[in-house]
């Protein structure tokens, strides 16, 4: 498919500059004010098959499975329903226990990757209950699940996922509040969230703009080697996305960590040649995500914060517009996206079509 690229020199940077209106798409209709929840009718899910839901268990591939992993901390703190996610291609090889009170959920951009959609029909085979979230309406994941929501990204054409990331998160959201609402999530919590939710069109807009010192930024690292990335519980796979995305469009070797783990081995390959991303958000393990800043900061580590406060740790700092801290992820990964396109460009790098890669991977 070819689409116009309105302006922009590759469709990378035209999708992630698309955000604030995609995003704006998925909240479109569905929320509901006056129970402080969300309609998700195509989820085929009434109040008591909710209630029923004991575990939630995502699969994906790539950047729908890191959506997914965001996805599953948003569902234990919204619903306190435990959830996690992993790779539909690992799940289909190891012949998985399939539990019938387990709610699975299907995440593919594309609807088409191979591996997810042979996750969703052995779990059908089985008799388990699977959603999908889904970009790509009416493809063979969408038409395969028994229910979900698509996320109305838009058509994304760049290989590498950015939009379609976000709007994945956002849907994670409401399909979370949903759960939330028909469990112990309060009407107050509900209201905070769907506050939070509106806000982040324009925050999006607001974080674009600081594109400019993004790209000063990716001047700088675009000679690293090797970059790391840590982040702590909500901030993991945001940096486990941000590693992927840089990999994916720069070449450049990327790992991401948790925090938490440093000191576990990571802290060994410190020195002034590995840069590290730290994603800081301005929650209860604040003063956590500052102690890791200063154990690479006494080994001569640069230090790129993303963070909703200067970091006087880290040798520069990204601030990102603070939301509610169920929802931070969303806008934390945005900068990231921007990091690694300047990273890209900067190298002269092929973009939309990254070596060796595929947009969607519909083979074995
Ligand atoms: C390929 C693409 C990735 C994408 C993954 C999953 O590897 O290069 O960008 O994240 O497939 O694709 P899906 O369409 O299922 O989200």
């Amino acid at each position: 498919a070819s689409y116009d690229m309105g302006g922009h020199d590759t469709y990378m940077h035209k999708e992630i500059h698309e955000q604030a209106e995609a995003v704006d798409r998925v909240l479109r209709g569905r929320i509901d004010d006056r129970f402080s929840t969300v309609h998700l009718g195509g989820l085929n899910l009434d109040a008591r098959d909710a209630r029923a839901v004991r575990r939630v268990k995502i699969l994906g591939c790539g950047t729908s499975y890191h959506a997914g992993q965001i996805g599953a901390q948003m569902i234990e703190e919204l619903a306190r329903i435990p959830a996690d996610a992993e790779p539909a291609s690992e799940f289909r090889y190891r012949n998985a226990v399939v539990d019938p009170d387990t709610l699975y959920i299907a995440v593919s951009q594309s609807g088409e990757t191979y591996d997810v959609l042979a996750a969703v029909q052995e779990l059908k085979r089985k008799g388990a209950r699977v959603l999908g979230i889904v970009n790509v309406v009416g493809s063979a994941i969408a038409r395969e699940a028994d229910g979900g929501m698509y996320v109305h990204a838009g058509p994304e054409v760049c290989v590498v996922s950015t939009k379609c990331f976000t709007n994945t998160c956002v849907a994670f959201a409401l399909l979370a509040l949903h759960l939330g609402r028909t469990r112990d999530l309060s009407v107050r919590d509900g209201k905070r969230i769907i506050e939070g939710l509106r806000k982040l069109p324009a925050q999006i807009e607001e974080m674009l703009k600081q594109e400019e010192d993004v790209k000063k930024l990716a001047a700088q690292y675009a000679d690293a080697r090797s970059m790391l990335f840590i982040g702590r519980v909500r901030g993991y796979p945001v940096a486990r996305e941000a590693s992927l995305k840089l990999k994916e469009v720069s070449y450049i070797h990327a790992e991401a960590y948790p925090a938490s783990e440093l000191k576990h081995g990571p802290l060994a390959l410190i020195e002034p040649a590995l840069p590290t991303v730290a994603i800081v958000p301005d929650d209860d393990l604040l003063e956590k995500n500052r102690a890791a800043m200063e154990e690479i900061k006494a080994r001569s580590g640069q230090i790129l914060a993303v963070a909703h406060q200067e970091q006087e740790k880290a040798d520069h700092t990204i601030v990102v517009p603070k939301n509610e801290d169920e929802l931070d992820p969303i806008l934390m990964g945005i900068p990231l996206q921007l990091l690694a396109y300047h990273t890209a460009l900067a190298l002269g790098r092929d973009i939309d079509k990254p070596r060796n890669l595929a947009k969607s991977v519909t083979v074995e």
